[in-house]
């Protein structure tokens, strides 16, 4: 059973959107996600295992999923690419399929992390230039199709945004996927506080040798009440599958929906709160 929306969705603003927001905040927070994609707790794994089985079962299973290239849109530091790659290719290979590629892109490329990444992955590489998701070129490699990944982001677009978003996925990919951990309902706001809870532990291990890092976390407490205002305004910005299909809908007929096929679901990917929304477009051709 969906979880039950407390509130209407409101467009408010977070600091890491912000040009004037430091680099080393932005860090903080994109490792901390990072970290909660690979946190395993369930009988399912973590989220990024789980994310590679919807992507899989959204896309019809691996032998259609073997035709594509895969764009992680917004990727921050990585987000879940390190683990859903192997766990995607992993899956193909073991069915006789040649494994996929991955692209990481962001409107703010994290070069140091992307860089950490692609050396320790060959399917994995990305685009050293800014990319704005509501404007993208197709990316995928000659001969086989686009499927467009958005983890933890697409709260970040406000309406025309949003639309430009899904417009762009439609006219010029054959896939896409959202995946979302933040929501207006209590599960996401019961986890997003743990997350917040989180910095005040894992400062000591990802940033122990950094003096801003812990004097900003333990004696002038602005990194966790910066987890706390882009956590809770993130939960704010969350979309139902429903807000989501209306963004698509009410751009019809310039956009034409026909040929695709729409799916949404929510389930346990971290407990004892966390929940994971997906919203997912597949052009069945
Ligand atoms: C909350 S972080 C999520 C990072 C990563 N996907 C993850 O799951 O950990 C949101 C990311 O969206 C990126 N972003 C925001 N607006 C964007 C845009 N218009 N185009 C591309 N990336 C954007 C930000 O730079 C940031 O890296």
């Amino acid at each position: 059973m969906p979880s039950w929306v407390l509130f209407p969705r409101l467009h408010l603003a977070e600091v890491e959107d912000q040009p004037w927001c430091p680099e080393w905040l932005r860090e903080h927070t994109h490792r901390a996600l990072a970290r909660m994609w690979q946190t395993s707790n369930t009988a399912n794994g973590s989220p990024a295992t789980q994310a590679s089985t919807l992507l899989l079962r959204a896309l019809g299973g691996p032998k259609n999923a073997a035709q594509f290239t895969f764009i992680d849109a917004c990727a921050g530091s990585g987000g879940p690419t390190p683990l859903l790659e192997p766990a995607v290719n992993a899956k193909l290979t073991d069915k006789g399929y040649p494994p996929v590629e991955f692209i990481l892109t962001d409107l703010r490329p994290d070069m140091e992390a992307w860089e950490g990444i692609t050396k320790r992955s060959e399917h994995i590489s990305f685009i050293r230039e800014p990319i704005d998701a509501t404007r993208p070129q197709r990316l995928a490699k000659p001969g086989t199709k686009e499927c467009r990944l958005f983890h933890l982001c697409f709260h970040h677009f406000d309406d025309p945004a949003a639309e430009q978003v899904l417009a762009s996925a439609v006219q010029s990919t054959d896939a896409f996927m959202i995946f979302e951990m933040t929501h207006r309902t209590l599960p996401s706001l019961l986890n997003t506080t743990i997350v917040i809870l989180s910095c005040l532990i894992t400062t000591i291990f990802d940033f122990y040798w950094s003096p801003l890092h812990l004097l900003c976390t333990y004696i002038i407490p602005i990194v966790p009440l910066f987890y706390a205002i882009d956590g809770y305004v993130s939960c704010i910005r969350g979309r139902t599958a429903e807000e989501i299909s209306a963004l698509l809908q009410r751009q019809q007929p310039k956009l034409n929906l026909d040929g695709w096929e729409f799916n949404s679901g929510e389930q346990t990917a971290l407990l004892p709160f966390g929940k994971m929304y997906w919203y997912s477009g597949v052009k069945k051709t």
